[in-house]
């Protein structure tokens, strides 16, 4: 029985969607170990963030929050104070020396092991847990934000070494989930009455490559597309969609069974990071704009309506004005319909971060100012293909700017809001698009059924 007499808890969670979706099992631990969600963080009983170190501000953000807590906890020392995720992984003991109020520092390889931690310390430890681990399989249910669309994760960890990227020394060594496994977390989701999965890995692409089985063709098994097949017939998942996807690793047989698997979303979120081959090349990301272009004509060759998106970095070490423009001159060719930019940000055990050709900050700022007016502009083109087409919206919430209109996302991913007579949450809406914006969209809904394009 769960011990009920634990008071609240309070999570914030910084960062990418692995670490959302690591703070929705660690909820559900602390949940089923008898933690009850609480109000306000200022309240809480246990407070727990899951940090993020892909750039220096998103380190930064949780220490000005740790200094809060550290205050709270000089006055009241039964408060539990826990930071997990990337910036306990890559500060470990430093940041026990550095906030000595906390009680746990634990990486993201320990997610799931969060109440035996807790154990740890409710013996008077203070407790690291930031050694490599395999990660075990949670039998503990997610406490999930959405009761529609949920994320499953299908690999941690990343082998690449993009020279600017902290992601492979904070979450390790690739390991993938098998198939059964996932298969089987979706099931249970279906029947919980989830209808959209995400699955996820830092990239994607490497999903099963540390599972063994070959075909007798001599292809190799357990590829990110066969699990898309594996889990395409789960009972009441209506949408399936998949990130982050990495060009060196992308192949043709998986944009074609995503056009052939009605319930796999048409949207593709492939970073490039730079439109510069040498820029490419010094970030040791193993492919050419040449062979990034090849995917995405592969793609609207297959699937026309298909949205895409990616990542992009502004001021690399060396980076000059002329490769920057190659950068902007992609986003201009491609027309994405989201682009994440960045401006470079040296991390620490980065290969990148110890160059002596760094960029300016202010050349940075500007670049990224010019980016992001493009990609603004790029963005409300790509939306004008939805003018008069109707969409299918699965409808997420109320919208809450105007609640009498549902907002939802369109299988492309787009933000879409409509007049909210007749449906509800949950429901799987056909809406005409009449209006349109950069990143959303308006419409009425519609008794015909959308195209699946
Ligand atoms: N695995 C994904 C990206 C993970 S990190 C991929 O390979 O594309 C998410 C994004 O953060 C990256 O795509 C990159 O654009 C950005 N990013 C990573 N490290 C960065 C750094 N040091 N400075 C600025 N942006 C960075
Ligand atoms: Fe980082 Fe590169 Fe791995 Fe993406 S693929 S997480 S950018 S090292
Ligand atoms: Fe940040 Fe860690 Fe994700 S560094 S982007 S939370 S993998």
């Amino acid at each position: 029985m769960a011990d009920t007499s634990r008071g609240t808890y309070w999570i914030t969670t910084f960062g990418c969607q692995m670490n959302k979706a690591d703070s929705e099992r660690m909820a559900g631990i602390l949940e089923s170990m008898g933690y009850r969600p609480g109000e306000a963080e200022d309240q809480a009983d246990l407070v727990l963030y899951n940090t993020c170190t892909i750039r220096d501000n998103a380190e930064q953000k949780v220490y000005s929050y740790l200094g809060r807590q550290a205050r709270r906890k000089q006055e009241n020392p039964a408060l539990t104070l826990v930071v997990a995720g990337c910036v306990a992984q890559q500060e470990g003991a430093a940041l026990l020396r550095r906030v000595p109020e906390l009680d746990l520092v634990m990486g993201p390889q320990h997610a799931n092991r969060l109440d035996t931690l807790l154990g740890q310390v409710d013996n008077g430890q203070q407790v690291l847990a930031t050694e490599d681990h395999h990660i075990l399989e949670d039998i503990t249910t997610a406490r999930r934000e959405s009761a529609l669309c949920a994320w499953v994760n299908v690999i941690y960890g990343c082998n690449e070494r993009c020279t600017y990227c902290v992601v492979p020394s904070v979450r390790g060594l690739e390991q993938s989930r098998l198939p059964e496994a996932i298969r089987l977390e979706m099931e249970g989701l279906a029947a919980q009455g989830y209808k959209e999965i995400t699955l996820l890995g830092q990239n994607i692409d490497a999903y099963g490559r540390d599972l063994p089985g070959i075909t007798p063709a001599g292809r190799r098994q357990n590829t990110l597309t066969d699990l898309l097949h594996h889990v395409h017939d789960v009972k009441g998942i209506e949408r399936i969609r998949f990130a982050t996807s990495h060009p060196r690793y992308f192949t043709e047989r998986l944009i074609k069974a995503c056009a052939e698997l009605p319930k796999v979303c048409e949207h593709f979120h492939v970073p490039f990071q730079s439109g510069d081959d040498a820029l490419l090349k010094a970030m040791a990301r193993g492919y050419t704009i040449a062979r990034y272009r090849r995917i995405i004509e592969q793609i609207r060759e297959l699937m026309p309506h298909a949205a895409i998106s990616a990542d992009a970095i502004v001021g690399f070490p060396g980076e000059s004005d002329a490769q920057f423009r190659r950068t902007l001159a992609l986003v201009e060719e491609i027309g994405f319909d989201l682009l994440n930019t960045a401006a470079y940000s040296p991390r620490p055990n980065t290969p990148a971060a110890n160059w002596p050709n760094q960029v300016e900050d202010h050349i940075k700022v500007e670049r990224l100012q010019e980016l992001n007016a493009l990609v603004e502009r790029k963005a409300k083109q790509r939306s004008q293909r939805y003018m008069g087409l109707t969409e299918e919206v699965l409808v997420e919430g109320i919208n809450p700017k105007d609640p009498s209109q549902l907002m939802g996302r369109t299988r492309t991913n787009r933000l879409t809001f409509f007049g909210a007579a007749g449906h509800g949450i949950g429901d799987l809406v056909p809406v005409r698009i009449d209006r349109v914006r950069a990143f959303s969209l308006s419409g009425c809904a519609q008794a015909q059924p959308a195209l699946v394009r």
